[in-house]
């Protein structure tokens, strides 16, 4: 009873003090709210609020970080009047938060709530800066290596994959030859300009050669072709290419079987954790892939494809990362649909490539040429693609891909037989609203 009475003394006291201990409320004053800056320059902004009726003044923060712990010079409870403010003194393409407080004499209000913005990047950054620590590829071939391919390739781009020279039925195409002119074009290509490389791709049943698909041997001998021929290729380049795609597609759309592809046939469907684990003979360095397309749209072949990862990850398979080739649509698959799959290689701690990124306009073919509106759509979806790969976690990234590089070469203009314009630049090399939202999604 003794302690009751003690606790409701305590309360009473307590609740008197926070009153200021005599009739008077005591003097307050209300957050103010914190509006969306009304200019965002390369090293400044301008922050903007509501007025609180009875502030006189406020108190501005500005931090790098959300927990505010990590102040810009000077903008520590820095004291501003009127509705604005400009922040300047900045660093280009940074995010920075701000929050304000109103102040009446000496009564200071509660925070108010906070502002993100990222201020501009400099004048013509290129793609590859724009990028935050990752590579930003392309798919190449060795004769579009010169002139305004070779101009773009070196002022945007940081990584290169080969469009097709380096599958099989380009490098193996018999059984008693390789052929490698190519394959080294590209290769020296990207060293002498310091850009990266990542090899595609040793496994896909779409390049096996016609002795491969109609191997005369046994499936004992089939193997060791299978295990020479990676050997060969991976040790040729250890060093210099840092990632393979090992197997390409392995999955099927829709019912996530197996693809009966003459590998399967001939080896089971163990043919992939081997695959991987002679690469990693060849090279213990370099990344290793497992490369597919649909990976968002398709829930079914999505779910195949991660439970096939877990297998191998569980099995100490040597799997580095996952690339899902991002042959999409203007319209499709939404941003939900895109973050979602993404997350599913970063829950497992590997390294997502977005491999083959383009971004279909006319999947419906109802235009003829690229509409104004289109185009819009087009470069909003670059945007947000961009914008999802960027988001995830730095060390779960490795490289945003595009296929190819300008509309006019696009491998969609031969499959899909109709007009489409879905990359970054214009036939004449020069750059489409596309280029713009891919780089505005990076820098955010
Ligand atoms: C395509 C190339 O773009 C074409 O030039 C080639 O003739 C066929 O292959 N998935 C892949 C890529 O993994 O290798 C394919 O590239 C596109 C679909």
């Amino acid at each position: 009873m003794k302690q009751i009475n003690q606790l409701i003394l305590l309360a009473l006291t307590a609740f008197t003090f926070a009153c200021g201990g005599n009739d008077d409320p005591a003097p307050s004053v209300d957050a103010p709210l914190a509006l969306n800056p009304t200019t965002i320059e390369q090293t400044s902004f301008e922050a903007k609020w509501m007025a609180v009726s009875t502030a006189e003044s406020y108190q501005l923060d500005v931090s790098e970080n959300l927990q505010f712990t990590s102040f810009v010079d000077g903008y520590q409870s820095k004291a501003v009047t009127g509705t604005s403010h400009e922040v300047t003194g900045l660093s280009s393409n940074t995010r920075y938060h701000y929050r304000l407080r109103a102040m009446k004499g000496t009564t200071v209000s509660k925070n108010s709530n906070l502002v993100s913005i990222t201020t501009l990047l400099p004048e013509n950054t290129p793609l590859k800066e724009a990028a935050n620590g990752f590579y930003i590829g392309t798919a190449v071939q060795s004769g579009r290596l010169t002139g305004k391919h070779d101009e773009l390739l070196r002022q945007e781009f940081s990584s290169i994959t080969a469009e097709y020279e380096m599958k099989m039925d380009k490098m193996h195409p018999t059984a008693d030859t390789y052929y490698w002119e190519a394959c080294d074009a590209i290769v020296n290509y990207a060293q002498s300009n310091q850009i990266n490389i990542h090899g595609h791709a040793l496994i896909w049943h779409n390049s096996t050669p016609d002795w491969v698909e109609n191997f005369a041997g046994t499936n004992d001998e089939f193997e060791l072709m299978v295990k020479e021929y990676i050997h060969t290729v991976v040790t040729r380049y250890k060093g210099k290419i840092r990632s393979w795609d090992v197997v390409n597609e392995a999955i099927l759309d829709g019912s996530g079987d197996y693809r009966n592809s003459v590998f399967y046939q001939r080896m089971g469907k163990d043919y992939i954790a081997k695959c991987f684990r002679w690469a990693r003979e060849a090279d213990p360095d370099v990344l290793l892939f497992y490369n597919d397309y649909n990976m968002a749209s398709d829930q079914n072949k999505q779910d195949a494809t991660f439970t096939m990862v877990d297998e191998l990850m569980a099995a100490n398979v040597p799997i580095d990362g996952l690339g899902f080739q991002m042959h999409i649509a203007y319209n499709g698959p939404s941003k939900e649909t895109i973050t979602k799959a993404a997350n599913r290689i970063v829950e497992r701690g590997l390294k997502a490539h977005f491999s083959e990124l383009d971004i279909r306009a006319n999947p419906n073919k109802d235009l003829t040429r690229l509409t104004e509106e289109r185009a819009l759509a087009l470069k909003a979806k670059y945007k947000e693609v961009a914008g999802i790969y960027s988001a995830l976690p730095a060390a779960n990234k490795y490289a945003l891909t595009i296929w190819g590089m300008k509309d006019d070469e696009s491998w969609l203009l031969n499959f899909y037989g109709h007009i489409d314009w879905p990359l970054l630049y214009n036939a004449d090399f020069t750059a489409k609203d596309a280029y713009q939202g891919f780089l505005e999604g990076l820098a955010n």
